[in-house]
Protein backbone atom coordinates (compact mmCIF):
# COMPACT_ATOMS: atom_id res chain seq x y z
CA UNK A 1 0.00 0.00 0.00
CA UNK A 2 1.73 3.18 -0.74
CA UNK A 3 -0.10 5.95 1.00
CA UNK A 4 3.38 7.93 2.13
CA UNK A 5 3.11 11.54 2.08
CA UNK A 6 5.53 14.20 2.48
CA UNK A 7 4.32 16.58 4.95
CA UNK A 8 4.42 19.22 2.70
CA UNK A 9 1.78 17.63 0.63
CA UNK A 10 -0.39 16.65 3.92
CA UNK A 11 -2.91 18.83 3.69
CA UNK A 12 -4.18 17.46 0.40
CA UNK A 13 -4.53 14.21 2.01
CA UNK A 14 -6.73 15.70 4.63
CA UNK A 15 -9.50 12.98 5.78
CA UNK A 16 -7.98 9.78 4.72
CA UNK A 17 -5.22 7.62 6.31
CA UNK A 18 -1.41 7.91 5.52
CA UNK A 19 2.55 7.48 6.27
CA UNK A 20 4.87 10.09 7.24
CA UNK A 21 8.47 9.05 7.41
CA UNK A 22 11.11 11.71 9.33
CA UNK A 23 12.59 12.53 12.58
CA UNK A 24 11.16 13.32 15.89
CA UNK A 25 12.05 17.15 16.18
CA UNK A 26 10.10 17.87 19.62
CA UNK A 27 7.36 16.34 21.85
CA UNK A 28 5.38 17.33 24.52
CA UNK A 29 2.76 15.50 26.87
CA UNK A 30 0.18 16.19 28.64
CA UNK A 31 -0.63 12.16 30.27
CA UNK A 32 -3.65 11.35 28.11
CA UNK A 33 -1.77 13.10 24.55
CA UNK A 34 1.76 13.18 23.24
CA UNK A 35 2.62 15.97 20.90
CA UNK A 36 5.02 14.44 19.02
CA UNK A 37 6.74 16.85 16.16
CA UNK A 38 7.72 15.14 13.63
CA UNK A 39 10.50 16.95 10.65
CA UNK A 40 10.74 14.73 7.07
CA UNK A 41 12.78 17.53 5.28
CA UNK A 42 9.70 19.14 3.46
CA UNK A 43 8.01 20.58 6.56
CA UNK A 44 7.64 19.56 10.23
CA UNK A 45 3.78 17.79 11.40
CA UNK A 46 2.18 18.23 14.70
CA UNK A 47 1.23 13.95 15.67
CA UNK A 48 -1.39 13.90 17.86
CA UNK A 49 -1.02 10.05 19.92
CA UNK A 50 -3.66 9.26 22.45
CA UNK A 51 -3.25 6.97 24.96
CA UNK A 52 -6.16 4.52 23.89
CA UNK A 53 -3.71 3.74 20.99
CA UNK A 54 -1.71 2.33 23.34
CA UNK A 55 1.52 1.13 21.79
CA UNK A 56 1.85 3.94 19.54
CA UNK A 57 1.22 5.80 22.31
CA UNK A 58 3.83 4.19 24.53
CA UNK A 59 6.68 4.87 21.47
CA UNK A 60 6.14 7.76 20.94
CA UNK A 61 6.18 8.59 24.74
CA UNK A 62 9.80 6.96 25.03
CA UNK A 63 11.53 8.10 21.68
CA UNK A 64 13.95 9.65 21.81
CA UNK A 65 14.35 13.14 20.11
CA UNK A 66 16.04 12.87 16.85
CA UNK A 67 15.24 9.35 16.48
CA UNK A 68 13.68 8.37 12.91
CA UNK A 69 10.00 6.99 13.14
CA UNK A 70 7.53 6.11 10.46
CA UNK A 71 3.77 7.27 11.77
CA UNK A 72 0.69 6.57 10.14
CA UNK A 73 -2.55 8.54 11.27
CA UNK A 74 -5.29 10.89 9.90
CA UNK A 75 -3.91 14.67 8.73
CA UNK A 76 -6.48 16.89 10.02
CA UNK A 77 -6.61 20.78 8.88
CA UNK A 78 -6.36 22.77 12.12
CA UNK A 79 -5.08 26.53 11.90
CA UNK A 80 -3.40 26.28 15.38
CA UNK A 81 -1.05 23.72 14.25
CA UNK A 82 2.53 24.43 13.12
CA UNK A 83 1.94 24.42 9.32
CA UNK A 84 -1.69 24.21 9.57
CA UNK A 85 -1.99 20.79 9.75
CA UNK A 86 -2.50 18.11 12.73
CA UNK A 87 -1.90 14.20 12.18
CA UNK A 88 -4.21 11.68 14.44
CA UNK A 89 -1.42 8.49 14.85
CA UNK A 90 -2.51 5.32 14.33
CA UNK A 91 0.51 3.85 14.46
CA UNK A 92 4.46 5.04 15.49
CA UNK A 93 6.84 2.93 14.82
CA UNK A 94 10.60 4.20 15.95
CA UNK A 95 12.85 3.10 12.92
CA UNK A 96 16.49 3.78 15.29
CA UNK A 97 16.17 5.21 18.11
CA UNK A 98 18.53 8.06 18.64
CA UNK A 99 19.71 7.81 22.43
CA UNK A 100 21.88 10.36 24.08
CA UNK A 101 21.33 13.26 20.66
CA UNK A 102 24.40 15.08 21.31
CA UNK A 103 22.61 18.51 20.67
CA UNK A 104 20.54 18.87 23.72
CA UNK A 105 18.07 22.00 23.18
CA UNK A 106 20.06 23.86 25.97
CA UNK A 107 23.36 26.44 25.86
CA UNK A 108 26.14 25.19 23.09
CA UNK A 109 29.02 27.42 22.34
CA UNK A 110 29.67 27.90 18.70
CA UNK A 111 32.91 25.41 18.97
CA UNK A 112 30.43 22.47 20.16
CA UNK A 113 27.86 23.40 16.90
CA UNK A 114 30.51 23.25 14.47
CA UNK A 115 32.08 19.92 15.57
CA UNK A 116 28.75 18.76 15.66
CA UNK A 117 27.91 20.50 12.35
CA UNK A 118 27.02 17.14 11.23
CA UNK A 119 24.07 16.78 13.45
CA UNK A 120 23.53 20.51 13.77
CA UNK A 121 22.27 20.70 9.91
CA UNK A 122 18.95 19.47 11.13
CA UNK A 123 17.53 22.62 12.92
CA UNK A 124 15.38 24.88 12.41
CA UNK A 125 18.09 27.24 11.92
CA UNK A 126 20.18 25.88 9.82
CA UNK A 127 18.15 24.33 7.31
CA UNK A 128 16.30 27.74 6.70
CA UNK A 129 19.69 29.01 5.62
CA UNK A 130 20.49 25.88 3.28
CA UNK A 131 17.05 26.30 1.87
CA UNK A 132 17.97 30.17 1.05
CA UNK A 133 21.22 29.15 0.17
CA UNK A 134 19.41 27.07 -2.75
CA UNK A 135 17.34 29.33 -4.11
CA UNK A 136 20.36 31.85 -4.29
CA UNK A 137 22.00 29.24 -6.24
CA UNK A 138 19.07 28.65 -8.43
CA UNK A 139 18.39 31.94 -8.96
CA UNK A 140 21.60 33.18 -9.92
CA UNK A 141 21.94 30.17 -12.44
CA UNK A 142 18.79 30.94 -13.63
CA UNK A 143 19.68 34.54 -14.29
CA UNK A 144 22.86 33.66 -16.41
CA UNK A 145 20.87 31.49 -18.53
CA UNK A 146 18.27 33.56 -19.44
CA UNK A 147 20.61 35.87 -20.25
CA UNK A 148 21.99 33.71 -23.10
CA UNK A 149 25.23 32.97 -20.98
CA UNK A 150 26.90 29.69 -21.57
CA UNK A 151 27.86 27.68 -19.08
CA UNK A 152 31.80 26.81 -18.91
CA UNK A 153 33.33 25.64 -16.16
CA UNK A 154 36.55 26.12 -15.20
CA UNK A 155 39.72 23.72 -13.91
CA UNK A 156 40.55 23.54 -10.34
CA UNK A 157 43.96 22.43 -10.68
CA UNK A 158 45.61 25.74 -12.33
CA UNK A 159 49.74 26.26 -12.64
CA UNK A 160 49.56 29.57 -11.54
CA UNK A 161 47.94 32.25 -9.29
CA UNK A 162 45.51 34.84 -10.36
CA UNK A 163 44.27 36.80 -6.96
CA UNK A 164 48.05 37.19 -5.65
CA UNK A 165 50.43 34.40 -4.77
CA UNK A 166 49.81 34.81 -0.84
CA UNK A 167 46.47 33.03 -0.63
CA UNK A 168 47.21 29.82 -2.99
CA UNK A 169 47.07 26.45 -1.99
CA UNK A 170 49.40 24.16 -3.37
CA UNK A 171 48.94 20.49 -3.83
CA UNK A 172 51.23 17.97 -5.35
CA UNK A 173 50.48 16.85 -8.89
CA UNK A 174 52.09 14.15 -9.72
CA UNK A 175 55.48 15.38 -8.62
CA UNK A 176 54.53 19.05 -10.31
CA UNK A 177 53.46 21.58 -7.82
CA UNK A 178 50.11 22.75 -8.50
CA UNK A 179 47.56 24.72 -6.77
CA UNK A 180 43.59 25.20 -6.43
CA UNK A 181 41.51 27.59 -8.07
CA UNK A 182 41.71 31.12 -6.48
CA UNK A 183 38.91 31.86 -9.33
CA UNK A 184 37.87 30.68 -12.68
CA UNK A 185 38.41 33.67 -14.49
CA UNK A 186 41.35 33.42 -16.47
CA UNK A 187 40.08 30.06 -18.29
CA UNK A 188 36.53 31.48 -18.87
CA UNK A 189 38.21 34.71 -20.23
CA UNK A 190 39.20 32.52 -22.89
CA UNK A 191 35.80 30.59 -23.21
CA UNK A 192 34.16 34.58 -24.00
CA UNK A 193 36.40 34.70 -26.83
CA UNK A 194 34.61 31.34 -28.33
CA UNK A 195 31.20 31.72 -26.79
CA UNK A 196 30.41 35.46 -26.09
CA UNK A 197 29.00 35.46 -23.20
CA UNK A 198 29.85 32.93 -20.12
CA UNK A 199 30.23 31.93 -16.59
CA UNK A 200 31.55 29.66 -14.71
CA UNK A 201 30.50 28.48 -11.12
CA UNK A 202 32.03 26.18 -8.56
CA UNK A 203 33.91 25.91 -5.87
CA UNK A 204 37.41 28.36 -5.29
CA UNK A 205 40.21 28.31 -2.48
CA UNK A 206 42.24 30.68 -0.91
CA UNK A 207 44.63 30.45 1.56
CA UNK A 208 43.60 33.51 3.89
CA UNK A 209 45.13 33.89 7.12
CA UNK A 210 42.07 35.70 8.12
CA UNK A 211 40.15 34.54 11.27
CA UNK A 212 37.50 37.00 10.32
CA UNK A 213 33.83 36.16 9.50
CA UNK A 214 33.96 37.17 5.98
CA UNK A 215 36.76 34.64 4.61
CA UNK A 216 36.28 31.15 4.30
CA UNK A 217 39.21 28.83 2.76
CA UNK A 218 36.79 27.39 0.39
CA UNK A 219 33.93 29.01 -1.25
CA UNK A 220 31.52 28.92 -4.19
CA UNK A 221 31.80 31.62 -6.98
CA UNK A 222 29.70 32.40 -9.65
CA UNK A 223 31.26 34.61 -12.28
CA UNK A 224 29.80 35.71 -15.59
CA UNK A 225 32.72 36.71 -18.69
CA UNK A 226 31.61 38.90 -21.49
CA UNK A 227 33.38 39.51 -24.45
CA UNK A 228 32.78 43.41 -25.70
CA UNK A 229 31.56 44.45 -21.96
CA UNK A 230 33.35 47.56 -20.41
CA UNK A 231 33.15 48.54 -16.98
CA UNK A 232 29.54 50.67 -17.57
CA UNK A 233 28.23 47.45 -19.62
CA UNK A 234 29.25 45.15 -15.71
CA UNK A 235 27.73 47.33 -13.34
CA UNK A 236 24.22 47.24 -15.23
CA UNK A 237 24.48 43.39 -15.16
CA UNK A 238 26.41 43.19 -11.31
CA UNK A 239 23.52 45.44 -10.11
CA UNK A 240 20.50 43.52 -11.74
CA UNK A 241 22.22 40.27 -10.69
CA UNK A 242 22.19 41.25 -7.37
CA UNK A 243 18.73 42.49 -7.42
CA UNK A 244 17.41 39.38 -8.96
CA UNK A 245 19.22 37.26 -6.12
CA UNK A 246 17.42 39.25 -3.38
CA UNK A 247 14.25 39.00 -5.30
CA UNK A 248 14.13 35.40 -5.57
CA UNK A 249 15.32 35.28 -1.65
CA UNK A 250 12.35 37.33 -0.96
CA UNK A 251 9.91 35.40 -3.20
CA UNK A 252 10.31 31.86 -2.59
CA UNK A 253 12.21 31.89 1.01
CA UNK A 254 9.73 34.29 2.99
CA UNK A 255 9.13 31.96 5.49
CA UNK A 256 12.77 31.08 6.19
CA UNK A 257 13.98 34.61 6.21
CA UNK A 258 11.22 35.47 8.74
CA UNK A 259 12.31 32.24 10.94
CA UNK A 260 16.02 33.64 10.39
CA UNK A 261 14.45 36.75 11.92
CA UNK A 262 15.86 38.62 8.97
CA UNK A 263 14.77 42.57 8.56
CA UNK A 264 12.72 42.08 5.36
CA UNK A 265 12.15 45.84 4.57
CA UNK A 266 16.07 46.36 4.89
CA UNK A 267 15.78 43.60 1.62
CA UNK A 268 12.89 45.25 -0.11
CA UNK A 269 14.65 48.58 -0.26
CA UNK A 270 17.51 46.63 -2.98
CA UNK A 271 16.88 48.34 -6.32
CA UNK A 272 18.26 49.75 -8.90
CA UNK A 273 19.80 52.54 -9.14
CA UNK A 274 22.19 51.37 -7.03
CA UNK A 275 25.16 54.14 -6.00
CA UNK A 276 28.30 54.38 -8.08
CA UNK A 277 31.22 56.32 -6.32
CA UNK A 278 34.88 56.06 -7.22
CA UNK A 279 37.04 54.78 -5.25
CA UNK A 280 38.39 58.37 -4.23
CA UNK A 281 35.17 59.33 -3.58
CA UNK A 282 34.74 56.63 -1.44
CA UNK A 283 38.20 57.68 0.47
CA UNK A 284 36.79 61.58 0.75
CA UNK A 285 33.61 60.04 2.72
CA UNK A 286 35.54 58.26 5.46
CA UNK A 287 37.71 60.27 6.04
CA UNK A 288 35.32 63.53 5.83
CA UNK A 289 33.18 64.96 8.84
CA UNK A 290 29.86 64.05 8.14
CA UNK A 291 30.94 60.54 8.57
CA UNK A 292 32.68 60.73 11.73
CA UNK A 293 30.27 62.58 13.37
CA UNK A 294 27.57 59.74 12.39
CA UNK A 295 30.21 57.06 13.83
CA UNK A 296 30.71 58.67 16.76
CA UNK A 297 26.94 58.60 17.14
CA UNK A 298 26.52 55.40 16.57
CA UNK A 299 29.04 54.26 18.77
CA UNK A 300 27.31 56.10 21.32
CA UNK A 301 24.18 54.45 20.58
CA UNK A 302 25.47 50.66 20.77
CA UNK A 303 27.26 51.86 24.04
CA UNK A 304 23.47 52.75 25.02
CA UNK A 305 22.49 49.33 23.59
CA UNK A 306 24.95 47.55 25.42
CA UNK A 307 23.90 48.59 28.72
CA UNK A 308 20.17 47.97 27.91
CA UNK A 309 20.59 44.85 26.79
CA UNK A 310 23.16 43.71 29.80
CA UNK A 311 20.51 44.85 31.89
CA UNK A 312 17.58 43.17 30.20
CA UNK A 313 20.31 39.37 30.25
CA UNK A 314 19.73 40.19 33.91
CA UNK A 315 16.57 40.30 34.21
CA UNK A 316 15.82 37.03 32.05
CA UNK A 317 18.64 35.19 34.03
CA UNK A 318 16.20 36.23 37.30
CA UNK A 319 13.42 35.04 36.13
CA UNK A 320 14.89 32.09 34.72
CA UNK A 321 15.99 30.86 38.44
CA UNK A 322 12.25 31.03 39.27
CA UNK A 323 10.85 29.29 36.03
CA UNK A 324 9.25 25.79 37.47
CA UNK A 325 8.02 24.47 33.94
CA UNK A 326 10.67 22.94 31.92
CA UNK A 327 9.35 23.94 28.58
CA UNK A 328 9.77 27.23 29.85
CA UNK A 329 13.03 26.89 31.04
CA UNK A 330 14.32 25.61 27.70
CA UNK A 331 12.97 28.34 25.88
CA UNK A 332 14.73 30.61 28.34
CA UNK A 333 17.81 28.99 28.03
CA UNK A 334 18.21 29.02 24.71
CA UNK A 335 16.89 33.03 24.47
CA UNK A 336 19.66 33.85 27.37
CA UNK A 337 22.41 31.91 25.13
CA UNK A 338 22.07 34.19 22.06
CA UNK A 339 21.65 36.78 23.90
CA UNK A 340 24.57 36.45 26.34
CA UNK A 341 26.62 35.83 22.42
CA UNK A 342 25.11 38.76 21.13
CA UNK A 343 26.59 40.76 24.05
CA UNK A 344 29.86 39.44 23.87
CA UNK A 345 29.81 40.41 20.13
CA UNK A 346 28.41 43.82 20.83
CA UNK A 347 31.07 44.34 23.13
CA UNK A 348 34.12 43.18 21.56
CA UNK A 349 32.86 45.05 18.50
CA UNK A 350 32.67 48.11 20.59
CA UNK A 351 36.38 47.63 22.09
CA UNK A 352 37.65 47.96 18.51
CA UNK A 353 35.48 51.12 17.22
CA UNK A 354 37.14 53.72 18.37
CA UNK A 355 40.21 52.75 16.53
CA UNK A 356 38.43 51.66 13.22
CA UNK A 357 37.04 55.18 13.81
CA UNK A 358 40.38 56.93 14.06
CA UNK A 359 41.33 54.55 10.81
CA UNK A 360 38.87 55.85 9.01
CA UNK A 361 39.82 59.78 9.52
CA UNK A 362 42.94 58.68 8.64
CA UNK A 363 42.45 56.83 5.75
CA UNK A 364 45.58 57.46 3.11
CA UNK A 365 44.76 57.29 -0.74
CA UNK A 366 46.28 54.15 -2.35
CA UNK A 367 45.48 51.47 0.63
CA UNK A 368 42.84 49.15 0.26
CA UNK A 369 39.87 49.22 1.75
CA UNK A 370 39.61 46.51 4.37
CA UNK A 371 36.71 45.15 5.67
CA UNK A 372 36.44 47.71 8.03
CA UNK A 373 36.13 50.16 6.00
CA UNK A 374 33.64 48.37 3.66
CA UNK A 375 31.46 48.39 6.63
CA UNK A 376 31.34 52.08 7.43
CA UNK A 377 30.94 52.85 3.70
CA UNK A 378 28.08 50.50 3.37
CA UNK A 379 26.48 51.78 6.43
CA UNK A 380 26.26 55.49 4.44
CA UNK A 381 23.37 54.19 2.19
CA UNK A 382 20.88 52.39 2.33
CA UNK A 383 21.33 49.62 -0.88
CA UNK A 384 24.31 48.22 -1.82
CA UNK A 385 26.88 50.36 -3.33
CA UNK A 386 29.64 49.95 -6.26
CA UNK A 387 32.87 51.46 -5.91
CA UNK A 388 35.12 51.84 -8.92
CA UNK A 389 38.44 52.71 -10.13
CA UNK A 390 40.89 51.29 -7.08
CA UNK A 391 44.63 51.97 -6.98
CA UNK A 392 46.21 49.28 -9.62
CA UNK A 393 48.65 48.95 -6.09
CA UNK A 394 45.54 46.78 -4.78
CA UNK A 395 44.18 45.38 -7.42
CA UNK A 396 45.21 42.12 -8.99
CA UNK A 397 47.38 42.44 -12.28
CA UNK A 398 44.98 41.84 -14.99
CA UNK A 399 42.66 44.81 -14.57
CA UNK A 400 42.83 47.40 -17.15
CA UNK A 401 44.43 50.55 -16.18
CA UNK A 402 41.75 53.74 -16.88
CA UNK A 403 42.76 55.42 -19.93
CA UNK A 404 42.54 58.70 -18.56
CA UNK A 405 44.40 58.11 -15.22
CA UNK A 406 46.87 55.23 -14.93
CA UNK A 407 47.01 55.02 -11.31
CA UNK A 408 43.68 53.31 -11.08
CA UNK A 409 42.14 50.66 -12.28
CA UNK A 410 38.68 50.25 -14.47
CA UNK A 411 37.01 47.50 -12.01
CA UNK A 412 33.99 47.37 -9.61
CA UNK A 413 33.47 46.02 -6.24
CA UNK A 414 29.62 45.72 -5.22
CA UNK A 415 29.73 46.30 -1.11
CA UNK A 416 26.23 44.79 0.69
CA UNK A 417 24.34 47.14 2.80
CA UNK A 418 24.11 47.28 6.79
CA UNK A 419 27.63 46.66 7.29
CA UNK A 420 28.12 43.15 4.70
CA UNK A 421 30.87 44.90 2.41
CA UNK A 422 31.77 43.12 -0.42
CA UNK A 423 30.56 40.45 -2.35
CA UNK A 424 31.46 41.39 -5.87
CA UNK A 425 34.53 41.86 -7.42
CA UNK A 426 35.26 42.42 -10.93
CA UNK A 427 36.84 44.42 -13.67
CA UNK A 428 37.54 45.17 -17.24
CA UNK A 429 40.56 43.26 -18.26
CA UNK A 430 43.86 44.37 -19.93
CA UNK A 431 43.07 43.52 -23.33
CA UNK A 432 46.45 45.14 -24.51
CA UNK A 433 49.54 42.63 -24.42
CA UNK A 434 52.00 45.35 -24.02
CA UNK A 435 50.01 46.72 -21.64
CA UNK A 436 49.75 43.42 -19.72
CA UNK A 437 53.15 42.12 -20.15
CA UNK A 438 54.56 45.38 -18.27
CA UNK A 439 52.01 45.11 -15.50
CA UNK A 440 52.93 41.56 -14.93
CA UNK A 441 56.62 42.29 -14.74
CA UNK A 442 55.75 44.95 -12.53
CA UNK A 443 54.33 42.68 -10.25
CA UNK A 444 57.50 40.74 -10.76
CA UNK A 445 55.55 37.80 -12.17
CA UNK A 446 56.82 35.12 -14.12
CA UNK A 447 54.86 34.86 -17.87
CA UNK A 448 55.92 31.30 -18.84
CA UNK A 449 52.61 29.66 -17.19
CA UNK A 450 50.56 32.35 -18.43
CA UNK A 451 51.08 32.00 -22.24
CA UNK A 452 48.20 30.44 -22.57
CA UNK A 453 46.77 33.52 -21.41
CA UNK A 454 48.59 35.99 -23.30
CA UNK A 455 47.38 34.53 -26.59
CA UNK A 456 43.86 35.63 -25.81
CA UNK A 457 45.88 39.24 -26.21
CA UNK A 458 47.39 37.74 -29.76
CA UNK A 459 44.73 36.44 -31.45
CA UNK A 460 41.59 38.43 -31.88
CA UNK A 461 41.85 40.72 -28.47
CA UNK A 462 38.68 42.65 -27.48
CA UNK A 463 37.56 44.68 -24.65
CA UNK A 464 35.70 42.08 -22.41
CA UNK A 465 35.58 42.45 -18.67
CA UNK A 466 33.46 40.23 -15.93
CA UNK A 467 33.12 39.85 -12.06
CA UNK A 468 32.63 37.23 -9.33
CA UNK A 469 30.39 36.91 -6.69
CA UNK A 470 30.68 34.97 -3.52
CA UNK A 471 27.80 32.68 -2.75
CA UNK A 472 28.34 32.69 1.09
CA UNK A 473 28.80 36.44 1.51
CA UNK A 474 26.10 36.94 -0.97
CA UNK A 475 24.17 34.37 1.73
CA UNK A 476 25.43 35.67 4.71
CA UNK A 477 24.05 39.19 3.92
CA UNK A 478 20.36 37.78 2.67
CA UNK A 479 19.75 35.80 5.71
CA UNK A 480 21.16 38.51 8.09
CA UNK A 481 23.96 36.51 9.49
CA UNK A 482 26.71 38.01 11.70
CA UNK A 483 29.15 35.14 10.44
CA UNK A 484 29.74 33.34 7.15
CA UNK A 485 30.45 30.04 8.68
CA UNK A 486 26.73 28.89 8.71
CA UNK A 487 25.68 29.79 5.17
CA UNK A 488 27.37 26.76 3.90
CA UNK A 489 26.82 23.01 4.95
CA UNK A 490 30.31 21.68 5.71
CA UNK A 491 33.01 25.61 6.17
CA UNK A 492 36.18 24.99 5.87
CA UNK A 493 37.99 28.33 7.70
CA UNK A 494 41.70 28.01 9.18
CA UNK A 495 41.76 26.16 12.03
CA UNK A 496 38.70 24.08 11.12
CA UNK A 497 38.68 20.91 8.93
CA UNK A 498 36.36 18.80 10.88
CA UNK A 499 33.60 17.23 10.04
O1 LIG B 1 37.24 39.94 -5.47
P1 LIG B 1 37.63 38.53 -5.79
O2 LIG B 1 38.93 38.05 -5.26
O3 LIG B 1 37.55 38.44 -7.36
C1 LIG B 1 37.97 37.41 -8.15
O4 LIG B 1 38.34 36.34 -7.76
C2 LIG B 1 37.79 37.70 -9.61
N1 LIG B 1 38.69 36.83 -10.35
C3 LIG B 1 36.35 37.52 -10.02
C4 LIG B 1 36.12 37.85 -11.45
O5 LIG B 1 36.30 38.98 -11.84
N2 LIG B 1 35.71 36.88 -12.23
O6 LIG B 1 36.50 37.57 -5.27
C5 LIG B 1 35.18 37.71 -5.73
C6 LIG B 1 34.18 37.47 -4.61
C7 LIG B 1 34.29 38.45 -3.46
O7 LIG B 1 33.61 39.64 -3.75
C8 LIG B 1 33.65 37.67 -2.34
O8 LIG B 1 32.25 37.71 -2.44
C9 LIG B 1 34.11 36.27 -2.63
O9 LIG B 1 34.42 36.20 -3.99
N3 LIG B 1 35.28 35.93 -1.81
C10 LIG B 1 35.23 35.20 -0.68
N4 LIG B 1 34.20 34.64 -0.02
C11 LIG B 1 34.46 33.95 1.10
N5 LIG B 1 35.71 33.77 1.60
C12 LIG B 1 36.78 34.32 0.97
N6 LIG B 1 37.99 34.09 1.46
C13 LIG B 1 36.57 35.07 -0.23
N7 LIG B 1 37.38 35.72 -1.09
C14 LIG B 1 36.57 36.23 -2.05
MG1 LIG C 1 37.79 41.44 -4.17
Amino acid sequence: MNDRVCIRDLAAAAGREVELRGWLAGRRSSGKLVFALVRDGTGVCQCVVEAKTAEAFAAAERAPLESSVKVRGVPRLDERAPGGVEMSVTSFVVLQGAEDYPIARKEHGIDFLMNHRHLWLRSARQTAILRVRHTVVSAARRFFDERGFTLTDAPIFQPGAAEGAGSLFPVDYFGERVFLAQTGQLYIEAAAMALGKVYCFGPTFRAEKSKTRRHLTEFWMIEPEVAFAELPDLMELAEAFVCRLVEAALTERREELKRLERDIAALERVAPPFPRITYTEAVELLRGDAVHQRLLAALEADRARLAAESERLAQLEATRAAEKKAWRQEQMDREIAELRETLRELESDLGHRPAHIEGARNFRWGDDLGGDEETILTRQFDRPVIVTRYPKGCKAFYMKAAPDDPRVVLNMDVLAPEGYGEIIGGSQREDDLDALLARMAEEKMDPAPYQWYLDLRRYGSVPHGGFGLGIERTVAWICGLRHIRETIPFPRLMGRMYP
